[in-house]
């Protein structure tokens, strides 16, 4: 019988948010040894980031001795916080046995096995097989192809070539990736080589959409009533498929479903024949106080993506979830998924993954996600929704968005030249206040708008949260203080 469960101690102690200040390896990282500028990995080639040295539990640690409270989890990634000693341990173990990696296409390994088990378990058996990946990006684009395969295994000649997604909207930055990403920002450079059978509809974003007095009911019927009219427009028989976030992450800042949303447009797919397909992987893995956004509303989606919280940080790692019709017809049809890359299904990822999912499950975060994210938002909107530059407070379990605005009263954005969400979270990382509000433009209709996410572990406590909350709050007071005019 294959294990159910990493054979670890998983004892209920949550990592300790103890910390020391000191930098036990700072000598080994100078700056001359890491000069600035030499990797293009940074992002803005003009700026001096801070050099990491440590982490522990929430906190990271910087080699000029200051110690960071990682509020975003880097990129809504590190959901166990930082140097979790049993989730290195079972990567040891992994390590120890001379097999980091082998290839996915001659060999299975246990770990991998384990894993997938344990993540069709935790749909409840609702989605049927696991396909791995190394990056949400290709995540996506594994999602893209099986889309497609799945109506080309029955009809060569298909006529499905088209899909739907949403205009603020943010799904990797991979050429077929970003050619169904909505992000105008990202997208602009690029924009004769991303794919044009891609329409946008709007996304659903009720600070911005509902009409004054709308109930939930009417505005998720104005939303299906779109992506019906897109599907006439195209043709129904043309579209693969409709492609959303849940709840949007970087292109909007945290903007949840409404209620009956998903259920909602999942049907007008349905009634067409083509596929729901969710995108969860800034969303997903427990962030939103369940484990899959969509098992809040039990809306089980046809193909679905994960990433960053599947393997926590740990280990490069991300996931298509296939559900049984997709894999019935790919099965009864040329019997494989056209597609596979040298880096995927790793047991070195395997053994990261499955030792913070088991975490999760045995410590009963995403419980501790949901009870800390209550009081996170009442917090939030306590300190800050009478501050005139912040437009709304949105969020869902550990997963909250703050958009700012120039005239609160009419939902006017600040120019995108003044950069307000990147100064924001320049002021957030200096002294004094050394916590992480991850910027992000685009929420006021796709260049404009700027908002910040905060998104920290699932490990917080009660006394955590009030120093986020308190410290974003005098972050956001003291920039806007001294904003110039
Ligand atoms: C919703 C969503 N989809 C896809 C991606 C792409 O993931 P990755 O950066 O791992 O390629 C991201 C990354 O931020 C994301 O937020």
């Amino acid at each position: 019988m294959v294990p159910t469960a990493v054979d670890t101690d998983l004892s209920p102690a949550v990592t300790s948010t103890k910390v020391s200040t000191k930098n036990e390896n700072a000598e080994a990282f100078t700056t001359n040894e890491l000069p600035n500028g030499q990797y293009l990995l940074d992002r803005n080639l003009n700026k001096n980031y801070p050099v990491v040295v440590r982490g522990d539990g929430n906190y990271l640690f910087l080699e000029d001795g200051r110690r960071i409270f990682d509020t975003s989890s880097g990129a809504a990634v590190s959901c166990l916080g930082h140097n979790e000693k049993r989730v290195i341990e079972q990567m040891n173990k992994q390590l120890d046995t001379g097999v980091p990696y082998i290839p996915s296409l001659f060999y299975r390994h246990r770990l991998v096995d384990q894993l997938c088990e344990h993540m069709i378990r935790d749909t409840d058996h609702k989605m049927k097989k696991v396909y791995l990946t190394g990056s949400g990006s290709e995540a996506m684009e594994a999602t893209i192809k099986l889309a497609r395969q799945y109506f080309w295994e029955s009809n060569k000649e298909t006529k499905r070539v088209n899909f739907i997604a949403r205009q603020s909207s943010y799904h990797g930055n991979t050429i077929g990736a970003l050619g169904i990403s909505g992000h105008a920002g990202r997208r602009a450079p690029y924009l004769p080589f991303l794919m044009d059978n891609v329409e946008h509809i709007s996304d659903c974003n009720p600070y911005r959409q509902r009409l004054v007095g709308e109930s939930n009911e009417h505005f998720v019927e104005r939303k299906a009533a779109e992506l019906e009219a897109k599907f006439q427009e195209l043709g129904p028989d043309t579209v693969i498929g409709f492609i959303m976030e849940p709840i949007v992450g970087a292109a909007m800042g945290c903007v949840p479903y409404v209620p009956g949303y998903m259920k909602a447009m999942r049907e007008v797919c349905h009634r067409h024949g083509a596929l729901f397909i969710l995108d969860e992987v800034m969303c997903g893995m427990g962030r939103t106080g369940t484990l899959h956004a969509w098992q809040a509303e039990d809306v089980v989606p046809d193909l679905q993506t994960v990433g960053k919280g599947l393997g926590g940080g740990y280990q490069p790692i991300a996931a298509v979830y296939i559900s049984e019709k997709v894999v019935n017809t790919v099965t009864n049809g040329s019997g494989q998924f056209i597609h596979g890359q040298t880096y995927q299904a790793m047991p070195v990822q395997a053994s990261a993954a499955l030792a913070v999912q088991t975490l999760k499950r045995d410590l009963d975060l995403v419980t501790n996600v949901r009870m800390q994210g209550k009081y996170l938002e009442k917090l939030l909107k306590e300190k800050l929704a009478d501050h005139p530059n912040v437009g709304d407070i949105r969020g869902l379990g550990l997963f909250w968005g703050l958009e700012f605005v120039k005239d609160k009263e009419n939902k006017i954005p600040f120019g995108s030249s003044q950069a307000i969400a990147q100064k924001i979270h320049d002021l957030a990382i200096s002294e004094p206040h050394n916590i992480v509000l991850y910027p992000g433009t685009g929420c006021a209709g796709g260049v404009s708008g700027d908002h910040v996410m905060i998104c920290p572990a699932y490990i917080v406590q009660s006394d955590d949260i009030e120093v986020i909350a308190n410290t974003t709050a005098s972050v956001v007071r003291s920039f806007f203080e001294n904003l110039d005019a």
